[in-house]
């Protein structure tokens, strides 16, 4: 296991490219299943999480090579529609698998992915979707058995815009007979990427990013080259980043309508920022002032990945904060650790109650899971002294190199083996 050694109070200063979205990489690799063409997806990010989809598709019997930064995936020999339940316990998004493994198998066998650090996270609106497509489920002994005579398109409705039911609903619907028509979608900029990518190998998707989405089945789909929109969580990260720890910095390679309400809530606080094309500086001098209410919601609402970022940030602001995760349940696992560098934080279910301190003092913390990680990070990078974050692993699953980047910025950060 590795761990950080930061020493805090350093000024953040340059430039950072952001990485190509985990997001949407993962779906993009679980449509590569669908042809038995090749399919590269370029520049994946080297995060656990890509480690784990590929090992998932080698696991059903496709090739999956990263060459020059590149995941190249051949499919021709997949032949196995099963998922292990180690594979979905280490990546609970591999539940999008169904919809791929259905439109080229007609057969899917997953273990029940079941809840993680965040949250509960039913699938319940996935499967109630694929049963529109006229799939047929049973769910025994922790598994999920799925299977069709053929997909059929249909009228699907989703009660909550569930980013992972879409990208599970297109994925099914793809080649399925007939035109499904997905009411209540996902907005997510990586929803609109995945219909661009299947598009790409021959699929007919509109809509993406708009409530309503149509995917007239096609017969067959090809392969194909893409490249990924680039990582809206981590770019919002690192700007998060600079307004904690004070500097001028530059993300790159994320449009400023991705990172949906975090701009306005960065000048909020009192940060300067400014957007062109794919880049945006920020500069945060002098101490912020707290956002006083930040409330999750899907896109284009707060987004709940940047939500404990957000909540480090504003635990050295002046003033006060409610923080409400309407999105998972326990999403604030990552407050005690922050506690223990100083924060005055109080949470009741799904709000949290920031006190702004003049600023956060070192201490030895744990990650619990990837994004409240990155919170821990954000923390010791802005906290006087120096500090220790353990348990990398969670943030190795969404963010490649963050040492080697926040160093880049002028951070004091090194990893070292423990
Ligand atoms: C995706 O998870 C992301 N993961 C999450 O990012 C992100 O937090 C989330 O969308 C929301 O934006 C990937 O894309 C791999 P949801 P997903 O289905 O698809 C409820 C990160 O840190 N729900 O939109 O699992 C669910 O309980 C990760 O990168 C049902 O009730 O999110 C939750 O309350 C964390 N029934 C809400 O919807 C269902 O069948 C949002 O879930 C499905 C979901």
């Amino acid at each position: 296991m590795d761990k950080f050694i930061i020493e805090g109070g350093r000024r953040l200063f340059g430039s950072v490219r952001a990485q190509s979205a985990k997001n949407s990489v993962l779906p993009l690799l679980a449509a590569c299943i669908l042809t038995e063409e090749r399919v590269t997806v370029r520049e994946t990010p080297p995060i656990t999480d890509v480690a784990c989809m590929a090992q998932i598709l080698r696991e059903l019997g496709a090739e999956v090579v990263f060459r020059d930064g590149n995941a190249v995936v051949d499919s021709a020999n997949a032949g196995d529609h099963r998922i292990s339940s180690s594979l979905t316990k280490e990546l609970r998004s591999s539940v999008f698998m169904l919809g791929s493994l259905l439109s080229r198998f007609h057969r899917a066998v997953i273990a029940y992915p079941g809840g993680c650090d965040i949250g509960l996270r039913p699938i319940d609106l996935h499967l109630n979707a694929l049963k529109r497509l006229g799939v047929s489920i049973c769910e025994r002994d922790g598994y999920i058995y799925c299977e069709c005579e053929k997909l059929t398109g249909a009228e699907i409705v989703l009660d909550f815009p569930s980013v992972g039911a879409t990208e599970n609903i297109l994925l099914a619907a793809v080649e399925a007979e007939g035109r499904t028509v997905l009411e209540g979608a996902a907005k997510e900029p990586e929803i609109v990427d995945l219909q661009n990518f299947l598009n790409a190998m021959g699929a007919n998707v509109a809509g993406a990013g708009s409530d309503v989405i149509v995917i007239e089945g096609v017969k067959k789909l090809h392969g194909a080259e893409y490249l990924p929109v680039k990582d809206r969580i981590e770019a919002g990260t690192f700007l998060i980043a600079c307004a904690l720890c004070g500097g001028e910095i530059e993300v790159s390679g994320v449009k400023s309508e991705s990172l949906g309400l975090l701009l306005h809530k960065l000048r909020e606080n009192g940060c300067k920022i400014h957007t062109k094309n794919d880049k945006i500086r920020i500069a945060s001098y002098g101490r912020l002032k707290c956002n006083r209410r930040i409330e999750t919601m899907p896109f284009p609402g707060f987004p709940t990945d940047l939500q404990a970022q957000m909540t480090a940030l504003n635990s050295v602001c002046e003033g006060g904060a409610l923080i409400v995760e309407n999105l998972f349940e326990t999403r604030f696992k990552y407050v005690p650790e922050l506690q223990k560098m100083g924060a005055d934080i109080e949470v009741k279910g799904r709000n949290a109650f920031v006190r702004g301190v003049k600023g956060l003092h070192g201490a030895s913390v744990t990650a619990g899971d990837l994004r409240g990680g990155a919170a821990l990070v954000l923390a010791a990078l802005g906290a006087e002294g120096t500090s220790e974050v353990y348990d990398l692993s969670h943030i190795d699953r969404g963010y490649s190199d963050m040492q080697g980047k926040l160093k880049n910025l002028g951070a004091e950060i090194k990893r070292v083996r423990v």
